[in-house]
C-alpha cells in the first residue's frame, strides 16, 4: 500500500510518518518537496505515485498570521485540500484531512457536534472550513478529522511556549482563563488516526473512507490557564527547573492582551461519534499532557 503524507515535518505529520513507515510504503512530503500552493506540482506528484491513501497534515497554522496573509492561508488551507481531493478521486485513493475546532464561533455552551453549523470568527477558521467544503464537494473517499489545541514535545505550540517562558523568564506569567477547549497531544492524534486508517483497511480491503467529518480530541476540556497550571505542576514533578513559581501563573482575560485574530471563547467538541466508530473510550486530556511533559523533561536531563 502506498501512502502519501503531506506536511511530514509538522508536529502531526512527523508522528504519522514514524508510525506509517513501519507498516506501509511511505511517501513523505514536507513544504520544500511539495508546496501546497503549487497546484500543478500537487497533481503531478500524486499522479506519478498513484497512492492508495493521501494524508494531509500540512496546513498554514499561524492563526494570527492568517489575518495578514489571508491569500496564503486560503491557498494552503482552502484550495489545496480541494485539489488533493480531486486527485484522490481520480486515482481512487482515500483522503484523510485535518481541520480545526476554530471552524466554530465558540458562542454556545455545550460541546459542538459534527453537524452543528460552522461559523468561524477568524481567517484561519474560514480557510480551514473552505478546505473541508472543497473536499466534500468532490465526492472522493474522505475523512475529515477536526482537532484542537495540538501540542507535542517539540515545535511551536502552547506547551512549548509555556515551558519556554517558565524556564527563561521571571515574575508573573499571565495566561487567559476565558478560552475553553481540549488540549490534544500529537501522540493521541496520530494513534487515533492510525486506528481509523486500519479499521477502514480491514473493513474495505482498501482505503474506502466513510465520507464523514469526525471530531477527534481526548475527552474533557479546560481553559488555557488551567492547561498551563497542569503543565507547570507536571514540570515541577519531573524536576524541570522553572524560574516562575506555580503561584505566579496568573489567570487573565483575552481582552487584556488581545491577539490579532479573534479566538472562539468555547471550542469544545463532542467526540462521541468517533469513539463509537472506533468502539473505543477515549482518555481524558490530562493523560497525554503528563506523558509529553515527561518526554520534555528527558531532554532537559544532562547526558
Ligand atoms: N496546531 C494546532 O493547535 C491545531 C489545532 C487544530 C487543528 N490543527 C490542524 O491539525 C493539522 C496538523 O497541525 P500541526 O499542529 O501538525 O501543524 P504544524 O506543526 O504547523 O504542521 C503543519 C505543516 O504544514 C507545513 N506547511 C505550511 N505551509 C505549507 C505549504 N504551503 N505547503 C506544504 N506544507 C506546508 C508546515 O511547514 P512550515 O512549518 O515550514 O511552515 C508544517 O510542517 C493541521 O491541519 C492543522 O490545521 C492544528
Amino acid at each position: 500500500m502506498k501512502i502519501i503524507v503531506i506536511g511530514s515535518a509538522g508536529q502531526l505529520g512527523y508522528q504519522l510518518c514514524r508510525r506509517i513507515s513501519s507498516i506501509s510504503q511511505l511517501y513523505p512530503f514536507d513544504k520544500k518537496s511539495l508546496d501546497l500552493c503549487d497546484h500543478s506540482l500537487i497533481r503531478r506528484t500524486i499522479r506519478s505515485i498513484a497512492p492508495d491513501l493521501i494524508i494531509n497534515a500540512g496546513a498554514y497554522t499561524s492563526v494570527d498570521g492568517a489575518e495578514s496573509n489571508r491569500m496564503r492561508a486560503f491557498q494552503v488551507n482552502g484550495d489545496a485540500p480541494g485539489i488533493l481531493a480531486e486527485e484522490a478521486g481520480l486515482c481512487g485513493a482515500g483522503l484523510i484531512h485535518f481541520s480545526t475546532d476554530y471552524v466554530f464561533s465558540g458562542n454556545i455552551s455545550r460541546p459542538y457536534l459534527e453537524d452543528d453549523p460552522p461559523n468561524p470568527v477568524n481567517v484561519y477558521g474560514e480557510s480551514k472550513l473552505m478546505g473541508e467544503r472543497n473536499i466534500v464537494a468532490t465526492g472522493c473517499n474522505y475523512v475529515v478529522l477536526r482537532t484542537a489545541w495540538v501540542y507535542s514535545d517539540s515545535g511551536n505550540n502552547f506547551m512549548g511556549k509555556i515551558l519556554s517562558a517558565g524556564t527563561s523568564q521571571t515574575g508573573l506569567l499571565n495566561v487567559v482563563d476565558d478560552q475553553i477547549g481540549t488540549p490534544t497531544g500529537v501522540g493521541f492524534l496520530a494513534d487515533k488516526t492510525l486506528d481509523i486508517m486500519l479499521k477502514v483497511y480491514s473493513e474495505t480491503s482498501g482505503f474506502y473512507m466513510p465520507k464523514r467529518v469526525f471530531h477527534l480530541t481526548p475527552t474533557g476540556f479546560t481553559s488555557r490557564y488551567n492547561f498551563a497550571v497542569r503543565i507547570f505542576q507536571r514540570a515541577i514533578e519531573e524536576r524541570i527547573e522553572l524560574k516562575i513559581a506555580l503561584e505566579d501563573l496568573q489567570p487573565s482575560v483575552t481582552t487584556v492582551s488581545p491577539n490579532l485574530a479573534i479566538r472562539p471563547p468555547y471550542s469544545v467538541m463532542n467526540t462521541d461519534s468517533v469513539q463509537k466508530y472506533l468502539a473505543q473510550e477515549f482518555e481524558d486530556w490530562h493523560k497525554e499532557v503528563d506523558i509529553t511533559v515527561k518526554q520534555i523533561a528527558r531532554k532537559f536531563e544532562p547526558l
